[in-house]
This record gives structure tokens, C-alpha cells and sequence, in this order.
């Protein structure tokens, strides 16, 4: 049998594959599971800035409507947060009980505030390493991207200081010098850079008239954007990457492996299939690692980065010209 496990964030990890945060992660029995079939580590359902902020703004109209006065605000203010930050300290113990292989808690922001002490925290609890979900939609016109970008090497700097464990970052590709932007993450005494994040999408009910919400779930055809990044960025990052967005297969997660991802995770097709299907998955890795003779994931890992291409442009090409010329040719 081949050896698949690999090493990230300086965490050894079983296999490559680790459940990415989502509601897979949120509860100890979940995650026993996950172990169970082969998952490398996980990354804990996140514990959001946004979300904190929502249930505090609720109760606040609620109590504002009569009862409570002003003066209260800050305790609720206090109390709101404290118990949310009390069940996810536990669910970062109890995970960490549970499970040998590592825990990774979660936290997404788009600030560098009030909740950077929570890291220390988080680190007490006794996580192996925190991963940030950063996000900032570049939608205000009024904001440059060098304020944006100002912002995530902030938000990075002062976690940084709150903790000694490793620290990543989960980013999307909504910048303009993604290539640029990578590097410089990199740069930030981070131990790695997942790419890329998910993120929520709005859509419209034509027949309602509503705004309403896309798919939350990706699909296999979503794999081309993290796998180019992962393929262009592998040996240019001073940090382990990670692949995420469209992997839904094992033959998805050997292509980032050969593109130069140091793990790879995945989220919607265990929402699909079950957490089960990580050994089908697994075993795809397996057979083809004992087809092709590998011993261990190091032995094929980037083969297939840009850096290592005879032809780099393959992985810059974006316009389909030639694609649409040979197809008109072959239909003449
Ligand atoms: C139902 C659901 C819940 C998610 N919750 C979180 C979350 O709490 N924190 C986070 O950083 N990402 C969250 N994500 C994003 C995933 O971690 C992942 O980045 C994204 O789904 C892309 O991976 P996939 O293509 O394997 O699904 C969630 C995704 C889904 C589908």
C-alpha cells in the first residue's frame, strides 16, 4: 500500500484530504466520523465576526422596543459573545478529545477588531492551528484595493501576534494581482494559503421576483479556478497550499496534488455523499498511486505545477480563440 499521508501547516496528516469547515465540523460525534474514514485533519465549522454581530443587532431591536434601557447594551453585548465563544472554546475541547488526527478551529473575519484576543483562546483550547476565513467583497467604490488589501495583512499581523500555533488563510480570487497578492499572504509568517474560499452568492426568483440564494453547494465544474491557482503558485509561496472549491472526486484531489496543493479539502461532496464516501475517494488516491508505482505523495507532488511545465502558457491561456477555431474548423 502507498503511503498518502503528507504533511501541512507542519502538521503530519494521515491523508491528504481534510473536511473543510462547514456544518460537517460543528459537533464531536461528526468529526469522530470523519477520522473514521480517512480524513486528514478538519477544519472546524467557523466561528463568524458577521454572525456575532447579527445575533447581538437582534436582540437589541428586540429589547429596545421597551424593557430594557440603553445601559444594558453592553451586557448583552458581552453576554451574546461570550456564549458564543464559550460553545465553540468547547467544541475546539471536545473535538480535540475525540480525535487523534488534527483540529483545525476557524474563524472568518473582515477586520482586524474586538475578536483578534479570541485567537489566544482558541489556541488554549487546545486547536492544532486556526485557519481565517478573510473576506472583504471589493463592492465600495469608495474603497481602494490597497485599502483592501491593507486590511488582510492587518487582520494576519495582529493574529499573528495572538498566537504561536500555525495560522492560514482561506482567501478568495477577488483581487487584481491574485498572482501578487498570493505571494505577499505568503510572505506574512502564515503557514499556508487555502485557495480559494466559497463564498455565498446571492440569485433571482424570476417568477417571485426575489433575490434569493444560489446553490451553496459547488460542483465538479468548479475545480478548473483553485487547480490553475495551486498549478501557478506551487514553488512561488513562502507556505503550504491548500486546495478547496470543486473537488469532488479522488481524481480531483490527485490533479491538485500533481498541480502542487500540499492537501486538499472538500466540503459539498461529503454534504452529497456522506462522510463515507472519504474512503472512496481515498481508495481512487490509493489505486492510482500503486498504478503508477508511487510510494508516497512527495514522489508526484507538483509534477504538473506550472514551474515544472516545457510549456507554462498552458496554465495562462484564458481566452478560448483556438478552442472555438479548431471546433468551427471540425463543423465546416
Ligand atoms: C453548507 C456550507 C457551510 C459552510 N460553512 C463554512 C464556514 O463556516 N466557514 C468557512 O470558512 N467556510 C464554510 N464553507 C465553505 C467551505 O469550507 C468550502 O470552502 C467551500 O464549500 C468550497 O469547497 P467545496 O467545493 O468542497 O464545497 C461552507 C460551505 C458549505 C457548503
Amino acid at each position: 500500500m502507498p503511503d498518502i499521508s503528507t504533511t501541512y501547516l507542519g502538521l503530519k496528516l494521515k491523508s491528504p484530504i481534510i473536511v473543510g469547515s462547514s456544518g460537517l465540523t460543528d459537533k464531536p460525534d461528526k468529526i469522530v466520523l470523519l477520522e473514521k474514514f480517512g480524513a486528514g485533519a478538519v477544519v472546524l465549522k467557523s466561528i463568524f465576526e458577521e454572525e456575532i454581530l447579527m445575533e447581538y443587532d437582534h436582540i437589541v431591536s428586540e429589547e429596545a422596543t421597551g424593557r430594557y434601557k440603553d445601559d444594558y447594551l453592553d451586557y448583552f453585548d458581552y453576554r451574546i459573545k461570550q456564549s458564543n465563544i464559550e460553545n465553540y472554546l468547547e467544541l475546539i475541547i471536545q473535538a480535540r478529545k475525540a480525535v487523534k488526527i488534527p483540529v483545525i478551529a476557524s474563524i472568518n473575519c473582515s477586520t482586524a477588531h474586538e475578536w483578534t484576543y479570541f485567537a489566544k483562546k482558541i489556541q488554549e483550547a487546545g486547536a492544532d492551528a486556526l485557519e481565517l476565513n478573510i473576506f472583504i467583497l471589493p463592492s465600495v467604490l469608495a474603497r481602494s484595493a490597497e485599502n483592501i488589501e491593507q486590511t488582510y495583512l492587518e487582520i494576519i499581523r495582529t493574529v499573528r501576534n495572538e498566537i504561536k500555533i500555525p495560522l492560514s488563510v482561506k482567501m478568495s480570487y477577488y483581487f487584481s494581482n491574485l498572482a501578487g497578492m498570493i505571494a505577499e499572504l505568503s510572505h506574512c509568517n502564515i503557514a499556508g494559503l487555502v485557495l480559494f474560499n466559497r463564498s455565498y452568492s446571492p440569485d433571482i426568483d424570476i417568477d417571485k421576483l426575489e433575490v434569493t440564494s444560489a446553490n451553496v453547494f459547488s460542483t465538479a465544474r468548479d475545480l478548473p479556478v483553485s487547480l490553475r491557482w495551486i498549478a501557478i503558485m506551487a514553488n512561488r509561496v513562502k507556505c503550504d497550499l491548500a486546495a478547496s472549491t470543486g473537488v469532488h472526486d479522488g481524481k480531483a484531489v490527485i490533479k491538485q496534488l500533481l498541480a502542487g496543493a500540499n492537501a486538499v479539502q472538500v466540503v459539498s461532496a461529503l454534504y452529497e455523499h456522506g462522510p463515507e464516501y472519504l474512503e472512496i475517494m481515498l481508495k481512487v488516491l490509493n489505486d492510482w498511486m500503486s498504478g503508477k508505482n508511487y510510494g508516497k505523495i512527495d514522489e508526484f507532488r507538483g509534477l504538473l505545477s506550472q514551474d515544472r511545465q516545457v510549456n507554462p502558457a498552458l496554465f495562462e491561456r484564458v481566452q478560448f480563440m483556438k478552442y472555438f477555431s479548431d471546433r468551427d474548423k471540425k463543423n465546416a
